[in-house]
């Protein structure tokens, strides 16, 4: 049977040429039948008709349009009964965490990790939370994340004497989910319960060029790419997740992004203070403190809360300051969010249809339909359309924003180490050890170079530091200062500093130093 005459090739040529979208077999006979049967499968599986219609609407409320509505003028800044901050309520900050760990306790707080983006700007070919950053136990971001689950669950259990669960829901997409999946089995999911580990996979969209033509990424195979994270409420209906969360009672949702390595995972206060509030929706942000800062804000747009983000902002209106000096919209959206159960379902059963979806202009690798060469653009060529997480504040009944420290809780992962100085694995990994060895001071210990002397605590040479890896050597050549004492403490030790004076109290260590579960080691003097 060749498959060009059959009934079903006849329907979705029909169907294409009605969707405009005919070239998409324009090499069908050049196809081995296993090609041919992929490519019919892809194609014949694709809502045509909803896909146009997302491509016009997203390209009238998108960024390629000259007459796009100018949302600079319509901002508000945040109320302030809307706000927590971890620096200015710091009097509420222990009932916050005591009613976090309460419901940690009761099993009602699950988490949700982003996890299915394509990490392109890293470059690697594997799933961002398998990256190791370099640090000295290498211990991967998914595997600081698992410990950190661990963590917070054994403090639960401690302080309230109940066994506790907290639900690690991992959204992976057609690219990352079976290497992620086989990562989690190789390391017995890091010792967690495989059942409460649920991995599930978030959509894919083809991408196109301006005139909305599907590409093609070779003759027999779409050009597709993840739906950007806001895929996750389709995802959450298709994959029955929210049933799944409704079976085991849970309450809370904290939804994070895989690549920022502070993240603090099912964060007790953050839970705390949204439950305080009665609010249904939250999100935690940092202080966007300098008005050129490339970071969306979170803020009011005709009364509804949104994320704007930097590029839809006028300077004028970013370098708004309020009277206390700061700048009037300094919400910086880190993607790190609350939901309660019933704000979750009822986004998924019934918003999600009306979120509308983004645009991204970017270089697209694609076969040339005319001479069916493979061409890799130099400039942007066509676009991919992206639902984004945070497009859902606007249904919020009660929404809440919390204000935590950037040196604290957010480093992200976004860049190779050779492309730009930002958010790269250096960055990242420097930022973990600041904040360990920030830990350890404040819990009264110290640490000594090799003749005894005891280091400042704010580092400011390469004083011992002489166990630097190549990458920080690089760094550190460039700015000397930047490169923190190397310090890592395990998630299984302490979740947010707490509980360390047992191991550092008056005691004088040598960099690296690492406290995990077996006990300090200094890696020098050990010779490890
Ligand atoms: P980014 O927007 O930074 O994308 O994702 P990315 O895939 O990590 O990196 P680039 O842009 O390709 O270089 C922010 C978070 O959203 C998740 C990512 O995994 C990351 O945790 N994400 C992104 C998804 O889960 N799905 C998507 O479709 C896109």
């Amino acid at each position: 049977m060749t498959m060009d005459k059959d009934e079903n090739i006849r329907i979705l040529q029909h169907r294409l040429a009605v969707a405009g979208q005919s070239h998409l077999l324009q090499f069908w006979d050049e196809l081995s039948v296993a090609e041919q049967q992929e490519l019919y499968m892809e194609l014949n599986a694709m809502d045509l008709e909803e896909l146009s219609q997302a491509f016009q609407k997203a390209m009238r409320g998108g960024s390629l349009l000259p007459e796009k509505e100018n949302v600079d003028i319509k901002m508000e800044p945040l109320p302030r009964e809307v706000l927590g901050s971890t620096t200015r309520d710091q009097d509420h900050l222990p009932a916050w965490e005591k009613e976090g760990l309460r419901q940690i306790s009761q099993s009602k707080v699950a988490v949700l990790l982003l996890a299915g983006g394509q990490g392109t700007r890293l470059g690697v070919s594997y799933p961002k939370g398998m990256y190791d950053v370099g640090l000295p136990s290498h211990k991967t971001l998914f595997q600081i994340q698992a410990e950190k689950i661990l963590k917070l669950q054994q403090l639960a259990e401690k302080q309230h004497g109940l066994k506790c669960v907290i639900p690690w829901y991992i959204m992976t997409s057609g690219r990352t989910m079976e290497l992620t999946r086989e990562f989690f089995q190789k390391h017995k999911y890091f010792g967690l319960k495989k059942e409460d580990v649920v991995f599930f996979q978030q959509g894919m969209l083809p991408a196109m060029d301006f005139n909305g033509k599907i590409l093609l990424e070779e003759k027999g195979k779409i050009s597709m790419a993840p739906d950007g994270n806001g895929g996750l409420y389709r995802a959450l209906g298709a994959h029955h997740i929210v049933e799944d969360m409704e079976q085991r009672g849970i309450g809370s949702i904290h939804v994070y992004c895989v690549d920022n390595i502070l993240v603090k995972v099912a964060d007790p206060s953050f839970i705390g203070f949204c439950i305080h509030k009665g609010a249904d929706c939250g999100a935690k942000v940092v202080e966007k403190t300098n008005p050129t800062e490339p970071v969306g804000v979170v803020c009011q747009v005709g009364g509804l809360y949104k994320v704007v983000e930097y590029s839809e902002i006028s300077l004028a209106t970013a370098q708004k300051r309020s009277p206390d000096g700061r700048l009037l919209f300094n919400a910086g959206n880190i993607a790190n969010h609350y939901f309660t159960m019933d704000f979750l379902k009822d986004i998924v059963s019934v918003h999600e249809s009306q979120l509308q979806h983004h645009i991204a202009q970017k270089k697209i690798p694609y076969i040339d339909v005319a001479t069916g060469k493979p061409l890799t653009p130099d400039k942007p060529n066509g676009i991919k359309m992206e639902k984004f997480v945070f497009d859902i504040f606007q249904f919020a009944k009660n929404f809440v924003v919390y204000e935590v420290l950037r040196e604290d809780e957010f480093s992200p992962l976004k860049n190779a180490d050779s492309q730009n100085g930002k958010d790269n694995p250096t960055t990242a990994r420097h930022s973990l050890m600041s904040l360990h060895h920030r830990w350890v001071l404040n819990a009264g210990g110290h640490f000594v170079d090799e003749n005894k002397t005891r280091l400042p605590a704010i580092p400011c040479c390469t004083n011992g530091r002489s166990n630097m890896n190549q990458a920080d050597v690089n760094h550190n050549l460039k700015d000397a200062c930047d490169v923190p004492i190397q310090c890592e403490i395990s998630p299984l030790v302490s979740y947010g500093g707490e509980g360390l004076e047992e191991f550092v109290k008056n005691k004088e260590f040598h960099a690296p130093l690492i406290i995990d579960i077996s006990g300090v080691h200094e890696l020098v003097k050990n010779g490890v």
